[in-house]
């Protein structure tokens, strides 16, 4: 993985999600190493983020790296009209590696064209969320002792949650039956679902969410991504598809967790989070350890 880009979550094969997953677990039990004095890390964020972006420069600080970068992009050059190359080259010369979010569809992968050290899509867009896949193959391993032939449901937005689109594809390595929840207009685009019929694995699509609670080994619920909509009323429509509650989760399997990437609005009630079958704020911690491991692994110090 030496400096290599992580752009889509396919840039990487099955063996090195596990590498990641293995190293990850090397952090947790020992956060705190000081193996990257004398690099520094950008964070460039186009986006609003608290996770991703905090995260990543816990799992630098934490390394004993440095940090420079923005939160937001109208305090940069970018709001005097400088172009996304032209940005990454300069940050190029004074990092050693570039984190960032950008709200474009492809914009990660046209800066690691043009970036002269390794680029990691912290999201871009609608379309992947790399990182955030990583970690929550981590916390699956975690809380279900297996990766393999697990059957996982994605709940809310399918359509334009990036998350949820990296999932999946990382999934397909994992023989995952796969149980797709959401309104009509916010499906899993075909493109995504193209994978899982590639390795011949089940997909069932449903538009209730109690359909899916009892057979779940995961309820990986998302928010309804409001921001992509082109259309307010269309938002206003489907923005309270999917409220999930203690009672609903009765019936749950022993081993189900609830994850979510967060934040949350209001699809998970906050009677859910003292449910022991709540996990989403010990997936958030492990962000810091999965990021841990990709960013030694990118800069060859494991
Ligand atoms: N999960 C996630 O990407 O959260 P943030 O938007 O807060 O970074």
């Amino acid at each position: 993985m030496k400096n290599r880009s992580l752009v889509s979550i396919s840039d990487f094969s099955k063996e090195e999600y596990l590498r990641i997953l293995e190293l990850a677990q090397h952090f947790e039990r020992s956060p705190i190493q000081k193996i990257l004095e004398g690099y520094v890390v950008a964070t460039l964020f186009f986006e609003p983020s608290t996770r991703t972006r905090l995260s990543f420069e816990s799992a630098v600080n934490r390394l004993g790296g440095k940090v420079i970068g923005f939160s937001d992009a109208s305090v940069s050059s970018t709001s005097k009209g400088e172009s996304l190359a032209d940005t990454i080259r300069t940050v190029s010369n004074y990092s050693d590696l570039i984190v960032m979010r950008h709200p474009i569809e492809g914009s990660a992968r046209w800066a690691s064209e043009v970036a002269t050290v390794p680029i990691i899509n912290a999201g871009d867009g609608a379309n992947q969320h790399p990182t955030q896949c990583l970690l929550d193959l981590y916390t699956i391993l975690q809380t279900q002792g297996t990766l393999d032939n697990l059957n996982v449901a994605f709940v809310g937005d399918l359509k334009y949650g990036r998350t949820v689109h990296s999932n999946v594809i990382a999934l397909t390595h994992f023989n995952t039956t796969f149980h797709l929840v959401s309104p009509e207009e916010l499906k899993l685009p075909s493109a995504v679902k193209m994978h899982i019929k590639e390795k011949n694995l089940q997909y069932y699509q449903y538009t209730d969410i109690n359909e899916v609670i009892q057979n779940a080994d995961i309820l990986y619920m998302t928010r309804i991504q409001r921001e992509r909509f082109s259309d307010p009323m269309e938002y206003e429509r489907v923005k309270n598809s999917y409220i999930l509650n203690n009672p609903m989760l009765a019936g749950a399997k022993d081993n189900l967790r609830v994850l979510h990437p967060l934040p949350r609005v209001n699809e998970i009630n906050t009677d859910v989070d003292d449910n022991p079958k709540a996990y989403y704020f010990q997936q958030a911690l492990n962000g810091v350890y999965v990021r841990q491991a990709l960013i030694a692994s990118i800069l060859g110090l494991v």
